[in-house]
């Protein structure tokens, strides 16, 4: 829904336009996060404050997430919606389940339509690259599913800007639709290759960016500060939180909590709109659990981020 407090941004040479701060169900929509009531109040406030991006994928609780965001997408106007879902991640044990394959692509899309419920998604992306398939057999299966109507734009997710080139050359050869957006990681804490690799290559083709894990699953919230709250994310998933928690980063996330202290702004809103300011990035990709979550992090589009500040938050979480 329209709302003049949201930007919307071309997504790099597209004519589509995306919220600049957009929604994803990775490990909340039907996993961590079951009350149909609550699902559906989340959503259906970010679509409110005019939201129109909607990030999913079929890997996302095997399903799961594409059912649960599903059925409130149904009560809202589809064509005010952006709809993404993802192939790649093996969904059993089956040999040609999984991957960037002509047969998994294709299967694939039709089994995401089928539980979102929708007769295309707006942007499909290859969740990583795909070492065992050739990368003339995706381009040319996703270019086919455009012409098919199921997919309007595809994408890229984790790609590097070598791999961003190679996939624009060889669909431009072969006079096949491009990719037109990478989906990349990009948190004040996890920012090095997306600045040195990713989006110099990606503003160079003219794709669009939508970047996954602005708070680093919670961490730059300041949630973490004193432990693990008890059914937090990092504190339900051991894997994560290894990935995340170290004496240095909880130390340095403390650290912002002085510069938002000065601005009476969040941490959280602090983080979200630094990831909204970098070079190239069409929209941020939230996540929440609850309505709360979901309000203070749509205040971080009232944060006046200006290169100051950039610094100053740059300089008390240093890269890497
Ligand atoms: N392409 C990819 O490979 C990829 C990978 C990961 C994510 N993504 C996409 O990006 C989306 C966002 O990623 P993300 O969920 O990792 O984003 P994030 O903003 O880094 O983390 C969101 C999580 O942090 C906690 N949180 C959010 N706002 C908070 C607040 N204001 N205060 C305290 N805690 C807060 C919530 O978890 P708890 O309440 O459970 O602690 C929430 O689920 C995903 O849903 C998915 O669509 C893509």
């Amino acid at each position: 829904m329209f709302n003049a407090a949201m930007p919307y941004r071309r997504m790099g040479n597209s004519g589509l336009r995306l919220s600049a701060l957009a929604l994803g169900g990775w490990t909340t929509f039907g996993a961590s996060v079951k009350d149909e009531n609550t699902i559906e109040s989340i959503l259906t406030a970010a679509f409110e404050a005019g939201v129109n991006f909607f990030d999913i994928s079929d890997i996302y609780e095997k399903g799961e997430a594409e059912r649960a965001m599903g059925r409130v997408f149904a009560r809202l106007p589809r064509h005010e919606l952006v709809i993404s879902t993802k192939v790649f991640w093996p969904m059993s044990d089956d040999v040609n389940d999984r991957g960037l394959s002509r047969k998994h692509i294709f299967e694939s899309i039709d089994k995401s339509l089928a539980r979102i419920g929708t007769s295309y998604v707006d942007l499909y992306f290859c969740h990583r690259p795909d070492p065992e398939t050739p990368l003339e057999e995706t381009c040319r299966a996703m270019d086919d599913l455009i012409h098919r109507g199921k997919i309007l734009y595809w994408g890229t997710s984790e790609w590097s800007g070598e791999q961003l080139r190679q996939a624009h050359a060889l669909c431009d050869r072969l006079n096949l639709y491009r990719p037109a957006v990478e989906q990349p990681q990009l948190s004040l804490l996890k920012r090095q290759r997306f600045l040195d690799d990713v989006s110099p290559a990606a503003r160079a083709l003219g794709l669009g960016l939508v970047t996954w894990s602005p708070l680093a699953s919670g961490l730059l919230s300041g949630k973490y500060d004193n432990g693990l709250p008890q059914g937090a994310r990092l504190w339900r998933s051991e894997n994560l939180r290894a990935s995340y928690i170290s004496e240095a980063n909880v130390a340095a996330v403390r650290k912002l909590k002085v510069v938002a202290d000065e601005m009476g702004v969040t941490r959280s809103q602090l983080a979200i709109a630094w990831a909204m300011t970098q070079p190239g990035v069409t929209s941020v990709i939230t996540g929440a659990t609850k309505l709360d979550q979901l309000k203070e992090n749509l205040g971080a589009l009232k944060v006046n981020m200006t290169e100051d500040l950039k610094r100053r938050l740059e300089a008390a979480i240093p890269p890497g």
